[in-house]
């Protein structure tokens, strides 16, 4: 017998509009993040400047908003100026955060034309580890001065007459974390962000600043370090950054299923810390949040540690690579539809990352491409996600794990898009044992039909694509799974473990 849950919507009880940089993207110099996976210049499928066609084209079909590059903790001890210039002449450098060897193939110039040819929007973090100010106004005025001064004209020069125009930039990245070439304490790192901030605010006073926010929740920092660097940051920057990964160490799949609630709480903490330092400020701005990594992330990481250890300085080894099974696809569909909940002050979300590391697109050197089951949920929300997010009244049976309390078998969020005359529901059904039947009440939309309801289910957990088997966990359109009882009122049945999409879209 199946069990019972209900989602109420009404049209003008919104959360906000969902911005399309929530459908965002990270690729950095790790691993075949870039060398053999955005950029591989031997393969037949290449584009005039040596980057992959195929993966340019997952990216554009994921609908990419904006890209952070060129790291993660790849930038704190990165030189930027290694990267620009006739390719022959780049230094090969020793990466210390990853302990790989980086030949400065690809750098920002490369970076912000593939950008151009995707059509999303560079997010450019600035090394605030071992650099600080004058090189990130160096980058600034190399990548965004139309010319006439010594670091614009070396752009021209180097053949890119046109400025890039970059303008979301983050102040260093996981600075709080002992790990990070030249991490700091929030002090240390608060002075150096706000003075670095404020001249990079005169060049341009439109660019838009990303402050460090924890790399965690389980840093011991947290959310002190928010309170005291925001205290310095507060009038400058526009954002603060919040990461996180999530993993099924201990094979408990109902607890990693509920592991979003901890986003939600994180997102909220965040939410009131920017909030305390704005009264105390006295300030009239809000920050917003920028989720800038966030995934599942755990499978590859003995390999890698091993990895590191053994068989340092290698040109992009094969890093993080994750190969998600189908339960890690609910992990993030629940993430996202968190992010979609909180639409109002989270205005940048970057999957991390894009290609090969961690990431939900695979390709093989000189061979082929494929979607990871991760791929999915980011594709559908991107995709239908856009609009504005109406805040769920949802009553839904729940469950209690080692870590949690009270876990409601459903996650939905729905968002209308006002101008496609569509309403699409997002709904994760986290019961291992039973489908829900979802009983969905639109008011506002008593005109509108059902259109279709797209699943992604498995019977088993732990399947995952290959190149081999591309499609083991693909989405697929459910047929006679809805009931629709009229003036709005829909049922709808939801697999046991399942992703869901459901769109509406007004009769004409
Ligand atoms: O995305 C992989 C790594 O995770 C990033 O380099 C770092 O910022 C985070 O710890």
């Amino acid at each position: 017998m199946a069990q019972k849950a209900k989602v109420t919507l009404e049209r003008s009880y919104t959360i906000g509009e969902v911005d399309k940089k929530m459908f965002g993207s990270f690729v950095e110099h790790l691993g075949r993040g870039i060398y053999n996976g955005i950029y591989e210049p031997t393969h037949k499928e290449t584009d005039e400047y040596g980057f992959r066609k195929d993966v340019a084209e997952l990216a554009k079909e994921l609908g990419i908003s904006v890209v952070r590059y060129p790291g993660g903790n790849f930038v704190s001890s990165y030189r930027w100026e290694d990267g620009i210039g006739p390719v022959e002449l780049r230094p090969k450098r020793l990466d210390l955060a990853w302990r790989t060897l980086e030949t400065n193939e690809v750098g920002i110039n490369e970076f912000a034309s593939w950008c151009k040819r995707i059509g999303a929007e560079p997010m450019i973090a600035v090394n605030l580890g071992t650099r600080g100010i004058e090189a990130a106004l160096d980058l600034l005025e190399y990548c965004n001065h139309p010319g006439g001064t010594y670091w614009s004209d070396l752009r021209i020069q180097h053949g890119y007459r046109d400025p890039h125009n970059i303008k979301i930039w983050c102040l260093g990245n996981e600075m709080d974390g002992d790990w990070q070439v030249g991490h700091k304490t929030p002090m240390e790192y608060g002075r150096l962000a706000v003075e670095t901030a404020r001249a990079m605010k005169r060049f341009d006073p439109d660019i838009q600043l990303v402050s460090c926010g924890s790399s965690h929740t389980f840093m011991d920092t947290f959310p002190e370090w928010e309170a005291e660097t925001l205290s310095h940051t507060y009038d400058v920057v526009d954002y603060i950054s919040l990461h996180q990964y999530f993993g099924n160490e201990d094979g408990d799949t109902a607890n990693f299923l509920a592991r979003s609630l901890e986003t939600d709480h994180f997102i909220k903490t965040v939410i009131a810390v920017c909030d305390y330092i704005k009264a105390k400020k006295r300030g009239k701005k809000d920050i917003m949040l920028s989720f800038d990594e966030w995934n599942v992330w755990y499978h590859s990481k003995t390999h890698d540690d091993n990895e590191m250890k053994d068989n340092p300085w290698q040109t992009s080894p094969s890093l993080l690579e994750d190969i998600y099974t189908f339960e890690d696809a609910l992990v993030v569909g629940c993430m996202l539809i968190t992010f979609l909940k909180h639409a109002d002050r989270l205005k940048i979300a970057c999957m991390a990352q894009l290609v090969n590391v961690i990431a939900p697109i695979m390709t093989q050197k000189g061979g082929g491409v494929y979607r990871q089951t991760i791929f999915y949920p980011l594709l559908h929300t991107s995709k239908f996600g856009r609009g504005t997010a109406l805040r769920p009244i949802v009553d839904s049976p729940k469950y209690d794990t080692k870590d949690y309390t009270d876990v409601p078998y459903i996650e939905t969020v729905a968002v209308m898009n006002e101008e496609a005359e569509e309403l699409t529901l997002f709904a994760v059904n986290r019961s291992l044992d039973e489908p829900i039947n979802f009983a969905c009440c639109l008011r506002g939309f008593e005109d509108y039909s059902f259109m279709e309801h797209i699943a992604l289910e498995s019977e088993d957990l732990k399947a995952v694509n290959t190149f081999t088997n591309p499609y083991a966990v693909a989405p697929y359109t459910r047929k006679d799974s809805c009931l629709n009882l009229g003036k709005g009122e829909f049922t709808i049945e939801l697999q046991k473990a399942s992703w869901n999409v459901i769109r509406f879209r007004k009769t004409n």
